[in-house]
C-alpha cells in the first residue's frame, strides 16, 4: 500500500501479507493479515516493530519513501515473534548504528533468534526516550502475547503501539483506519485472531488493559489490522469482553458425523435453540477448520457438542476442538451434549467428563444408537431449547415459556 502518515511525524510503513496460508503454521488466512510497522520521526528516528522476513524488502522500500533507512536510530522491538521481528537482520545491515530496544526478557531471544548480542539495550518498564520532538515511553505487558512483550507510547501525539494486543487477522483493504471501513466486515477476523492467538492469555490482556489506562490514548496502532483514531475505547471494550470470557447469548453447535445420523440430531437440536429464541451457528468439525470453531465458541456463551462414538470415544475432530479450547482456557460456557453410537456408547460419557473437567455448566445430554428415532429427535430439540432457555435466564432476558 505504501507508507501513510497517521499523525504528524508518525508513519505506517507496514505490509499486507496475502500469500501466507497458515499463520503460525496452523491458522488459515483466507483474507490475509497485515504486519504493521511504524516510523516515528523526530530529530532522531525510531522504527516500531517490523515484519515477517519474507516482506523485509517491502518494509525497507516503504521506509525509504519517508526517510533514508540508514538514519534510523532505534529499532523498537515490542515483541519477538518473527512476524514482527523477522526483518531485523536486514534492518541491521541498512541501519548499522541503530540501537535495538526491547524488554530485558527479549534480550536472550534476540541472541537466540538472530545472534544479536551487541547494539541491544533493555528498556525498563515506564522508561522514556526523547527523540527530539517525539517522546516514546515503554510499558511492559508480559504475555500479550509472549513473556517479553511491551507496548510503546508516543506522548506528543498520544499514540499507543501495543503490538499484538488489539490486533486482528485480515489484510488492510486499501484503508488503514477503522473509521474508513465497515468494521462489521473485520470484526469476525479480529475475534478469530483474539481467540486463536491471544485468547489463552486473557488474564494478561485484562492486566494490560488496566495498566495502559494510565496513558492518555487517542490512537491505538496495533501491529496487525486496523488503526483506531476514533473511539479506540470501542476496540478496548471488545477485547476486554472477549478476555473476560463473557460470551454473547447464542449457541455454537459443533458436531461431527460419519454417515449423517449425528448430523440429523444436530439439525433437531439447532431447531430447538431457535425455538428457544437464540441464534445458533451449526458447524461440522470434520469440515470447518478448528480456527473458526474456536472463534464461534468464543463468541457465544452457549456451546452444544455432538459426536458419534469413534474408537470407543469422542469423534477425533470434536476431540481436537475441545483439546484446543482447553489449551486456550475458555471458561464460563453453558453446554449441551448429544452423542451416538453403533453398538456401544462412549462419546456422550466422555464429552460429559471433559465438560466437567473444563468447569463448564452442563444443561443436559442425549444419546441414541444407530439412526435417531422421532422421539430421540424430539429430545434433541428439547435439549436445544433447554440450553437457550438457560442462556436467556443468565442474560436476564427471561423465559419464552
Ligand atoms: Fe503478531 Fe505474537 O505475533
Amino acid at each position: 500500500m505504501g507508507p501513510r502518515e497517521i499523525r504528524p511525524g508518525i508513519f505506517w510503513v507496514g505490509v499486507n501479507d496475502r500469500t501466507t496460508d497458515l499463520f503460525e503454521g496452523m491458522w488459515p488466512l483466507p483474507h490475509g493479515v497485515s504486519y504493521n510497522a511504524y516510523l516515528v520521526v523526530g530529530q532522531r528516528i525510531a522504527l516500531i516493530d517490523s515484519v515477517k522476513d519474507h516482506y523485509a524488502e517491502e518494509l525497507l522500500r516503504n521506509i525509504a519513501q519517508v526517510v533514508d533507512p540508514a538514519r534510523i536510530s532505534y529499532l523498537v522491538v515490542n515483541h519477538m515473534e518473527p512476524d514482527h521481528s523477522g526483518a531485523l537482520p536486514l534492518l541491521r545491515r541498512v541501519a548499522p548504528s541503530a540501537e535495538i530496544l526491547a524488554t530485558p526478557a527479549a534480550l536472550p531471544m534476540l541472541a537466540r533468534f538472530y545472534g544479536f548480542t551487541t547494539g541491544v539495550r533493555a528498556v525498563a518498564d515506564g522508561e522514556t526516550l526523547d527523540l527530539g520532538g517525539k517522546i516514546l515511553s515503554f510499558h511492559h505487558i508480559p504475555f500479550v502475547h509472549w513473556p517479553e512483550t511491551m507496548a510503546t507510547y508516543e506522548g506528543t501525539q498520544r499514540v499507543l503501539f501495543p503490538c499484538d494486543a488489539f490486533g486482528g487477522f485480515r489484510a488492510l483493504d486499501g484503508a488503514l483506519f477503522a473509521d474508513e471501513v465497515d468494521f462489521a466486515l473485520y470484526e469476525g477476523e479480529v475475534l478469530r485472531y483474539f481467540s486463536n492467538i491471544v485468547g489463552m492469555q486473557s488474564q494478561a490482556v485484562l492486566r494490560a488493559i488496566e495498566k495502559l489506562k494510565a496513558l492518555a490514548i487517542e490512537v491505538i496502532a496495533p501491529s496487525h489490522g486496523l488503526i483506531w483514531r476514533k473511539a479506540p475505547e470501542r476496540l478496548v471494550e471488545l477485547y476486554a469482553r472477549w478476555a473476560r470470557n463473557e460470551g454473547e447469548p447464542g449457541v455454537a453447535l459443533v458436531f461431527g458425523s460419519m454417515y449423517g445420523e449425528t448430523r440429523k440430531m444436530a439439525e433437531a437440536v439447532a431447531r430447538g435453540v431457535r425455538e428457544g429464541g437464540l441464534p445458533v451457528r451449526v458447524l461440522d468439525a470434520g469440515r470447518v477448520h478448528v480456527s473458526f470453531l474456536i472463534q464461534e465458541a468464543w463468541r457465544c456463551r452457549g456451546l452444544i457438542l455432538g459426536s458419534p462414538t469413534y474408537d470407543t470415544g469422542i469423534f477425533p475432530p470434536v476431540e481436537h476442538f475441545l483439546r484446543l479450547l482447553e489449551r486456550k482456557r475458555l471458561r464460563n460456557r453453558v453446554v449441551g451434549i448429544f452423542g451416538s453410537y453403533g453398538w456401544r456408547g462412549g462419546a456422550r460419557a466422555k464429552l460429559e467428563e471433559r465438560v466437567r473437567e473444563l468447569g463448564w455448566e452442563l444443561v443436559g445430554s442425549v444419546e441414541f444408537a444407530g439412526a435417531p428415532t422421532a422421539e430421540e429427535l424430539r429430545q434433541g430439540q428439547e435439549l436445544g431449547r433447554a440450553v437457550a432457555e438457560r442462556l436467556r435466564t443468565l442474560a436476564g432476558v427471561g423465559s419464552r415459556a
